[in-house]
């Protein structure tokens, strides 16, 4: 696939590398640093671009700025002209649910919720394991839920279809839960799996 990232921190980094490993074309965009961009994207093994060029170049966009930047990124962004938009954003301590928020100002892009429940810092440990973590996403458009399915498998996890984007605001409390855990129990952070008890 072509995948184009908006955001070059923990997640887009870590996921160019990822992605980029499992054989995906990928363009990363979205650091107001420039040589910080070439920089990360040469690590990974991503081409760089700006933030309108990574949107032409993705079949599949990948969102991964902070919650604060995403209305003028996707200003920036200029229309999707009916991709797929993958939100990994979390917005923590605001009632509004960002994937809601992206739905509207992208109205002809399908917008599928995935990688907002996962610890970037998380990834190099899954590299080194053979454990395949479960991730859920949701979305109302069935062919970019597979191609985003693909790319959750691809990153080491097992996708877990949640459901419509009905479900994004409890994905987006699950992420709240995750993050609580990890810095206000100190008890993270974790991964997660759902499974049978006999699974166990
Ligand atoms: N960190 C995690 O483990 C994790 C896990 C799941 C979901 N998330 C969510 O994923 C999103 C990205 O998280 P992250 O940890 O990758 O963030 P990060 O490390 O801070 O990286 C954010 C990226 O967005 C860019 N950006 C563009 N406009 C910006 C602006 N106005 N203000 C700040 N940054 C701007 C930054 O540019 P520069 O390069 O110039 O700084 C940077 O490349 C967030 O919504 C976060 O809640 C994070």
């Amino acid at each position: 696939m072509r995948i184009g990232i908006i955001g070059a921190g923990n997640v887009g980094a870590g996921l160019a590398r990822l992605w980029s490993g499992a054989g995906h074309e990928v363009m990363l965009s979205g650091s107001r640093d420039q040589s910080k961009l070439k920089k990360v994207a040469g690590d990974a093994g991503a081409k760089t671009g700006s933030v309108p060029a990574a949107v032409e170049f993705g079949d599949v966009i990948l969102l991964a700025v902070p919650w604060r930047a995403v209305g003028d990124i996707l200003d920036e962004a200029g229309p999707p002209n009916g991709k797929t938009i993958i939100d990994a954003t979390n917005n923590v301590g605001d009632e509004t649910s960002s994937f809601q928020m992206i739905e509207r100002r992208a109205p002809d892009a399908s917008v599928v919720k995935a990688f907002n429940t996962i610890f970037a810092a998380l990834y190099d440990e899954m590299e080194e394991s053979e454990a395949r973590p479960d991730m859920v996403f949701c979305g109302d458009d069935a062919e970019a839920k597979k191609s985003v399915a693909q790319l959750i498998s691809d990153a080491g996890f097992n996708p877990i279809d949640a459901g419509g984007s009905e479900q994004a605001p409890a994905i987006e409390y699950l992420a709240r839960l995750v993050i609580n855990l990890a810095y206000a129990q100190g008890i993270g952070p974790f991964v997660y799996r759902f499974a049978k008890p006999s699974e166990l």
